[in-house]
């Protein structure tokens, strides 16, 4: 029998996921989280596909090393490349890929162009082709590939001044009429959330996959009987794969940081390489 108490396995390529992990702990607080964050190798979204799956073949086997009952793959980018081959490889674990939020832009917005902002891996990838052709065929979407985002956040600079000037060269160059919503489809992003509704202004609809992920994570979990039965509050593991403290340090202030506050469960970190 499975014990329901085993935690759940998240990861990513730094600690952009950690902005999906703190909606998982919001909806089941009484989970344990293991995160494993790959600043070592960030970013992926530019690297040869091979390079890519092969880092996250590594993360999940690290992550099934620790006894985690399900893996999250809080990575948009990790998930375009590589969850099909790791789900053929572990057919039985319950596993989970992020994928951008198109399909509540859609619904949410009418007419007007939908701007997804993502690394070059996902929005090239066949997966979010596939995502357009299933939601968004008769809607005008504008892939925007940020190459140099995620390095400004993994150096802890999403509210610089450079993030701002950033942003603002990107959305001026897109000259795009009329933006009804913004996808964020890649999981660095949310933590650059305040500096971009500089920039775009108060009127487009920001999206992010953290919460519908979140939820099927719930559900899947529920159905399965594989829900923790603790009462009192779960544990959060960090790993970061750098081995720099800064990066811990990052970590846990994105993870208890921001809008809505969470309750704060005990955190625990430790750091791989040197
Ligand atoms: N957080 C990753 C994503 O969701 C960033 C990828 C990267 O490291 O380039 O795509």
């Amino acid at each position: 029998m499975t014990d329901p108490n085993r935690p759940i396995g998240f990861f990513d390529s730094g600690v952009g996921g950690i902005s999906v992990l703190k909606q998982a702990v919001r909806l089941l607080p009484h989970e344990n989280f293991i995160y494993y964050g790959d600043s070592l190798n960030a970013p992926y979204g530019s690297r040869p596909l091979a390079e890519i799956q092969q880092l996250t073949f590594d993360a999940v086997d690290y992550l099934l090393s620790r006894n985690v009952k399900a893996i999250v793959f809080a990575c948009n980018t990790a998930t375009s490349a590589a969850v099909h081959l790791v789900r053929e490889k572990h057919p039985d674990l319950p596993i989970f890929g992020i994928e951008p939020a198109l399909k509540p832009a859609v619904e949410n917005t009418e007419g007007g162009s939908i701007v997804v902002m993502a690394t070059e891996t996902t929005l090239k990838e066949q997966k979010f082709a596939q995502l357009m052709d299933r939601v968004a065929r008769d809607r005008h979407v504008v892939k925007l590939c940020c190459p140099g985002l995620v390095e400004l956040i993994e150096e802890g600079k999403a509210h610089s001044q450079e993030t701002l000037d950033y942003l603002s060269d990107k959305f001026k160059a897109l000259d795009v009429p009329e933006i009804k919503a913004i996808v964020l489809g890649c999981t660095h992003y949310p933590f650059i959330l305040s500096p971009l509704r500089q920039v775009v202004g108060p009127t487009p609809l920001i999206f992010d996959g953290a919460d519908g992920i979140s939820r099927h994570l719930q559900n899947v979990l529920t159905q399965r009987g594989l829900l923790s039965d603790r009462q009192e509050p779960g544990e959060i593991h960090l790993i970061n794969t750098s081995g720099d403290e800064k990066l811990l340090e990052l970590s846990i202030a994105l993870l208890t940081a921001q809008d809505p506050p969470m309750s704060d469960p005990p955190l625990d970190m430790e750091t791989l390489g040197s």
